[in-house]
């Protein structure tokens, strides 16, 4: 093994995260509400080389799969982010994530007075994304602008 090489085992079934931006992979963890305290057995890369990206981030989930508004999720931190499915060692499916142009129930409008954010109405967040370098948001109810740095 060269300097600058950083082996970590395959998995035998759950989800790796590929081609999270260098640096963003405990963003990306913080996201999907994993703590350590889960005792699911997680391995995280980070700073390893990449062909397409230079450095990249890459996390490894033993025995757990992601919704797909998880997924969504990670989009925010991780736009081009890979996700493999693997199962009995294989990888099974893979995609990339997608960033939807409304996300619901994702974001929190901040604006305090904004119906989305009173506790008596049944209603959702809901967000139509207008820009994405810087991403931003508009929220759907009162137009205040989220920024997602
Ligand atoms: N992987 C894993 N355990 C497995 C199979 C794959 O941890 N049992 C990891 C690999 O280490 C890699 C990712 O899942 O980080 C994707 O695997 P693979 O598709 O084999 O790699 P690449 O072809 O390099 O992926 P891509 O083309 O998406 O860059
Ligand atoms: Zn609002």
């Amino acid at each position: 093994m060269s300097a600058g090489t950083l082996t970590v085992s395959k998995i035998m079934n759950g989800t790796v995260i590929d081609h999270i931006p260098a640096g963003k992979a405990l963003e990306v963890l913080r996201l999907l509400g994993i703590t350590g305290r889960e005792k699911l057995r997680v391995a995280v890369l980070m700073n390893v080389e990449s062909q397409k990206l230079g450095r990249k981030d890459i996390i490894k989930i033993e025995g757990r799969s992601l919704e797909a508004k998880e997924l969504d999720l990670i989009a925010l931190v991780a736009p081009n982010a890979t996700i493999n499915i693997i199962e009995n060692y294989e990888v099974k499916k893979k995609f990339k994530v997608r960033l939807p142009e409304v996300v619901e129930d994702l974001l929190k409008c901040p604006n305090t007075t904004c119906i989305s954010n009173k506790e008596r109405e049944p209603v959702r967040s809901r967000h139509r994304k207008i820009r994405e370098n810087p991403l931003e948001f508009e929220c759907l109810y009162c137009g205040t602008i989220v920024r997602i740095s």
